[in-house]
């Protein structure tokens, strides 16, 4: 049987791009070579889509580009991505099914889903909607309320409209602190932790710097604790995990530079609380219209044992050692099985929304 052409998407123009080449490497690692032939393409930080043929160690450590031997470009007479100096072929020409191993915007928004949904290629991982919905926060939260899933309060605002009377409303709804966020960003960049009022223009302003979307929610002290769901119409969630932190939150220092950081895998959890953890969990992933994988993060007061529902992540950190892969091995799954799985999930999806 001839091998099916696998293309790794890596990088990527998100503050997420070293981590992306790190997970896109562990997948690379893992494949069966026996049934895939694989062809990685890279993302510079500008946004370039390059093919790259080099060897693996550079994806790793983020040196690639310099080997990376022809330009993708976005071809808009053909309606396609062409490869520049490889005889006008397009991505489709190229490979059968692409697995996007990309975070943040651009990546894991929906925007490079919708260039493969247009191109007709199967790919891994949620499509346009589910990723889109999960992306920004704001839509994410709307569509968790209409599922009744639990959630801390919010308001939500434009750019636009901060000044005296948003902060107004904001003070009178919350209690403090609060978390400032933009609605589509990732990496907690732009996120701020405001203790009294004092502080809550100039993080309303730091959060609008990176979108004109912005979320204000009231702070838990809270326990972080995140589920794996894998699967299309009936997702299964794997172990839940939890994210021990020593700083005042878990922002971007703590989380990619900081050995005051770590995860427990399975958390340590009354089995009443890990249950509902996983059922919350399948309903947002449901709610969203997901598909594939995604890991799904939540807030456990440490006080009242309350569930909050935080985020979903489409696309999550997938090294051997990212909590995704390891909730899911924590349930008997080899890291090769779950790249196997995400792939044939793909191609479910692909052959059910074109009725193959
Ligand atoms: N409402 C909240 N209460 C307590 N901590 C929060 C809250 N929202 C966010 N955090 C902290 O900020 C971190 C980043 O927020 P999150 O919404 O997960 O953003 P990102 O999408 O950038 O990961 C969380 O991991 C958590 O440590
Ligand atoms: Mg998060």
């Amino acid at each position: 049987m001839a091998k099916t052409r696998l293309a790794v998407l890596f990088g990527g123009k998100s503050g997420e791009h070293e981590i992306s080449c790190i997970s896109a490497t562990s997948v690379i690692k893992a494949v069966d070579k026996e049934k895939y032939d694989i062809i990685t393409i890279g993302i510079t930080k500008k946004g370039e889509w390059l093919l790259y043929e080099g060897p693996i160690e550079n994806i790793e450590n983020d040196t690639w580009e310099a080997k990376a031997k022809a330009d993708l470009a976005a071809d808009p007479e053909h309606f396609g991505i062409t490869i520049l100096g490889c005889g006008g072929k397009g991505l489709k020409d190229i490979c059968d099914f692409v697995f996007p191993v990309l975070h943040g915007p651009n990546g894991e928004d929906g925007t490079v889903q919708g260039v493969l949904k247009l191109l007709d290629i199967p790919f891994a991982a949620s499509g346009v909607l589910g990723c889109a919905l999960t992306m920004d926060k704001i839509a994410a939260k709307d569509v968790f309320k209409s599922a009744g899933i639990k959630q801390v309060p919010y308001v939500a605002l434009n750019s636009t409209e901060i000044g005296p009377e948003i902060e107004k409303k904001i003070n009178d709804t919350l209690v403090y602190p609060l978390f400032i966020k933009p609605a589509n960003m990732g990496s907690s960049v732009g996120i701020s932790k405001v203790h009294d009022p004092s502080g809550l223009e100039a993080a309303l302003k730091e959060a609008a710097k990176y979108d004109i979307r912005i979320v204000v929610e009231q702070g838990v002290n809270a326990r972080e604790l995140e589920t794996a769901v894998m699967g299309n119409l009936e997702p299964v969630a794997g172990a839940v995990g939890e994210v021990l932190t020593e700083a005042d939150f878990y922002d971007y220092e703590a989380k990619y530079h900081s050995s005051a950081s770590r995860t427990v895998v399975p958390a340590d959890l009354p089995k009443e609380l890990s249950d509902e953890i996983r059922a919350e969990a399948i309903k947002a992933y449901l709610a969203c219209n997901c598909s594939g994988f995604a890991r799904v993060d939540f807030l456990v007061d440490k006080d009242s044992q309350e569930i909050y529902l935080n985020e979903i992540n489409s696309i999550p950190g997938f090294t051997k050692i990212s909590m995704f892969p390891m909730l899911f091995m924590a349930t008997g799954l080899t890291y090769t099985e779950i790249v196997e799985r995400i792939i044939e999930l793909g191609y479910e999806r692909y052959n059910a929304e074109n009725q193959k």
